[in-house]
C-alpha cells in the first residue's frame, strides 16, 4: 500500500494558489495593456488598465493576508528551508551527482527567491508607473522598462516551472503535494532524500 506523507500546510498551499491566480490575471491584463492588437481588440483600455492596478493591489493584500492569518510559523520554518544552501545544492545546479536534495531542491530555492523578488519588483514598478501618471516627480523612463523586463523573465520561468509541474513524468507527482498537500513516502525518498517529513 502507498504510504504519503504532508508535503505542503494549507497556508503554503492557500499562498501558492493566490499567488498563481493573481500572477495569471495581472499576466493577461497587463498583455492587454502591452500589446496594441489586444488592447484594440477588448476595445477599453482604461477599464483594463483599472483591473490590473486594482488587481495587482488585491494579489499583494492577499498574499499578505494568508501569511499573517495562516500558519505563521510552519512558514518561518519553510523559509529557512528554502534560504539553506549547502554543498550539495551547489553540486545540484552544477549538475553533478549525488547531490542528494532536502525538502527543495536548489532549483526550486532559486525559484522561490526569485518569484518573491519579483513580486515585490513588480509591486513597487507597478506603484511608480501608476503615481507617475498623476505626479510627474514619481515618473522615470525605466520604470516600464524593469516591469516589461520582470514579465517577459518571469514568463520563461512559468513556462518551466509548469513543464516539471504538469508534463515531466518524474517530477509530476509534485502535483498532488500543492493540491491535497501530501505525496507518497517513496517519491519523498527518491527526490528528497535529505528531507524528513514532520
Ligand atoms: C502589484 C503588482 C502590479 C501593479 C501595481 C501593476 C501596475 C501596473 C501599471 C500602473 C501599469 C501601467 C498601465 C498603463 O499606464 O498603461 C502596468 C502595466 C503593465 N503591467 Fe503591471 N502591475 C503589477 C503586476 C504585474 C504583473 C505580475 C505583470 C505580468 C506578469 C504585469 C504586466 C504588465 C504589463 C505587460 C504592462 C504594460 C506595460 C507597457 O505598456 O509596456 N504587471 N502595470
Ligand atoms: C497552473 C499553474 C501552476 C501549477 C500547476 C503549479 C504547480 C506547482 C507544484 C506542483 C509545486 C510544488 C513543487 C514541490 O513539490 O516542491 C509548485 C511550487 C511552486 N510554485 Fe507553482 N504552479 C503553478 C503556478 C505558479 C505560478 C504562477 C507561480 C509564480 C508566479 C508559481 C510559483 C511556485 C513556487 C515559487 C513554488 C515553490 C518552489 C518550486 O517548486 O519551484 N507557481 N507549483
Amino acid at each position: 500500500m502507498t504510504r504519503y506523507v504532508r508535503r505542503f500546510s494549507r497556508t503554503e498551499r492557500a499562498l501558492h494558489w493566490a499567488n498563481a491566480l493573481g500572477f495569471f490575471v495581472l499576466l493577461g491584463s497587463g498583455l492587454i495593456l502591452y500589446l496594441p492588437s489586444l488592447a484594440v481588440l477588448v476595445g477599453r483600455r482604461p477599464v483594463v488598465k483599472d483591473v490590473h492596478f486594482w488587481s495587482g493591489i488585491g494579489w499583494v493584500s492577499l498574499l499578505a493576508l494568508i501569511a499573517l492569518a495562516g500558519d505563521r510559523r510552519g512558514l518561518v520554518r519553510t523559509a529557512r528551508e528554502l534560504d539553506g544552501f549547502d554543498r550539495d545544492d551547489a553540486r545540484w545546479l552544477l549538475g553533478r551527482r549525488p547531490a542528494p536534495q532536502g525538502r527543495f531542491n536548489a532549483g526550486q530555492k532559486l525559484n522561490t527567491a526569485l518569484t518573491a523578488a519579483f513580486t515585490l519588483l513588480f509591486f513597487v514598478s507597478g506603484m511608480l508607473l501608476w503615481l507617475g501618471e498623476r505626479d510627474t516627480r514619481f515618473r522615470f523612463a525605466s520604470t516600464v522598462v524593469l516591469h516589461d523586463g520582470l514579465m517577459y523573465v518571469s514568463v520563461v520561468l512559468l513556462v518551466g516551472h509548469l513543464y516539471l509541474a504538469v508534463i515531466h513524468p518524474a517530477t509530476r507527482h509534485a502535483l498532488r503535494g500543492i493540491t491535497v498537500g501530501t505525496v507518497s513516502e517513496d517519491w519523498a525518498n527518491r527526490h528528497h532524500p535529505k528531507w524528513t517529513p514532520k
